[in-house]
């Protein structure tokens, strides 16, 4: 039988609090399939370790992961440790050296849920977007000079590769393909940025012509908010940069019902490294310790694990799970307007895994 080893990185805040019912789930679903197994070593990474060590993450810490199967991550963030010491400390610690360059962000307006739009219902919006995750204007170039001085200068250069922008084009197009609608929108600033995004168009339309059956257009990114918020049932996949997919998909989450719900993949399509699995959102603070975090993000992360390792069935069985709970609003978390704790939330899931045929 099959045994899947899941390197489970709970992080900070709410993280803790939602990976703890995602591995719960996975067990479920693991027992309940009876086709696999599930073994899932912790890590305690975190803001609270860089408080005792000085350090996000060991030394060797990737060295202890690699050789997993997956990577099932909560979130960093600490009220006390400066964010971008947290981010580039773990995440992205682990995202840049694992190759993890296609971030890939479904979103859906789940059966039960009322998103913000008047009009827009479950079938209007059904999106992935994918996310250059590897360079761009996340790729650490810059610096700061005469620090402090009125004379100070700071630059964040973003750095686009034909190689970088090409792989994820394809990334993207391949994606669009295997879905019913085989359309693609590719998400620029040309107008603006006249160097890496005219290249960017211009990669977008030369690997359009390995996919002659994939529908495609491009949209400046100021104005694909305006088309997400106004026309949704126009838009299937999309792919942007990281900057501009980062701020699209929170928009997206939200247009969905809650930040609460939607999941992530950061994955590295060769296999050469192991994928992350993780909800979009972050450590959530201002509702740390309350017990009431939306554990759905996470377990719809979970299905994109179990996509990525091949159990398709299983991944199908936990997805019809989610949607049973979300479609009884007595079993929505305060995100979502409603009551219901974590746990309740989960034991739901739970329930639903070992009642499915
Ligand atoms: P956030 O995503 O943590 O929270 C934004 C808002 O959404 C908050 O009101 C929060 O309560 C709510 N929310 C988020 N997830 C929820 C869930 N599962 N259930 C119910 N409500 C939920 O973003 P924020 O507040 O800007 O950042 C908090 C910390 O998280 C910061 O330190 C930030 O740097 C970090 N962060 C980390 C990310 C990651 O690890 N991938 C992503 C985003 C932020
Ligand atoms: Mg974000």
């Amino acid at each position: 039988m099959k045994n899947y080893r899941i390197a489970a990185i709970p992080g900070d805040g709410i993280g803790k609090e939602v990976i703890a019912a995602g591995t719960e789930v996975l067990s479920c679903l693991a027992q309940r399939d009876g086709g696999f197994e599930i073994t899932f070593d912790h890590f305690d990474w975190g803001s609270d370790y860089y408080k005792q060590h000085g350090i996000m993450m060991p030394a060797d810490g990737r060295s202890q992961i690699e050789n997993h199967d997956a990577i099932y991550f909560g979130a960093v963030g600490a009220p006390d440790v400066p964010d971008h010491v947290t981010l580039w400390g773990l995440r992205l610690a682990i995202c840049q050296p694992f190759d993890q360059y296609a971030n890939v962000r479904p979103t859906r307006i789940l059966p039960g849920i009322q998103g913000p739009l008047r009009n827009v219902k479950e079938g209007d919006l059904d999106w992935v977007i994918v996310r250059e995750n590897s360079e761009g204007e996340y790729a650490g170039q810059g610096g700061r000079s005469h620090v402090g001085l009125p004379e100070e200068v700071a630059t964040e250069v973003s750095i686009f590769t034909r190689a970088g922008v090409t792989r994820i084009m394809r990334f993207a197009f391949e994606l669009a393909q295997s879905r019913p609608r085989k359309k693609l929108t590719v998400v620029t600033k040309s107008n603006a940025q006249r160097n890496g995004m005219v290249m960017w168009d211009e990669i977008a339309a030369e690997v359009a012509r390995e996919y002659p059956d994939v529908e495609w257009d491009k949209m400046l990114v100021d104005a694909m908010t305006m088309r997400m918020t106004l026309k949704p049932q126009s838009i299937d996949t999309i792919v942007a940069t990281n900057l501009h997919a980062d701020i699209l998909s929170d928009l997206a989450a939200a247009l969905a019902g809650s930040l609460g719900i939607a999941p992530t993949a950061n994955l590295n399509p060769e296999r050469k490294f192991p994928s992350m699995f993780e909800p979009i959102h972050g450590s959530a603070f201002d509702i740390t310790g309350q017990g009431i975090a939306n554990p759905v993000a996470t377990f719809w992360s979970a299905v994109m694990m179990l996509e990525h390792l091949g159990e398709q069935h299983a991944a199908d069985r936990l997805m019809r799970a989610i949607e049973r709970v979300t479609a009884n609003p007595d079993l929505h978390s305060p995100d979502l307007g409603g009551k219901a704790t974590t746990r309740e939330v989960t034991d739901a899931v739970l329930e639903a895994i070992k009642g499915d045929n």
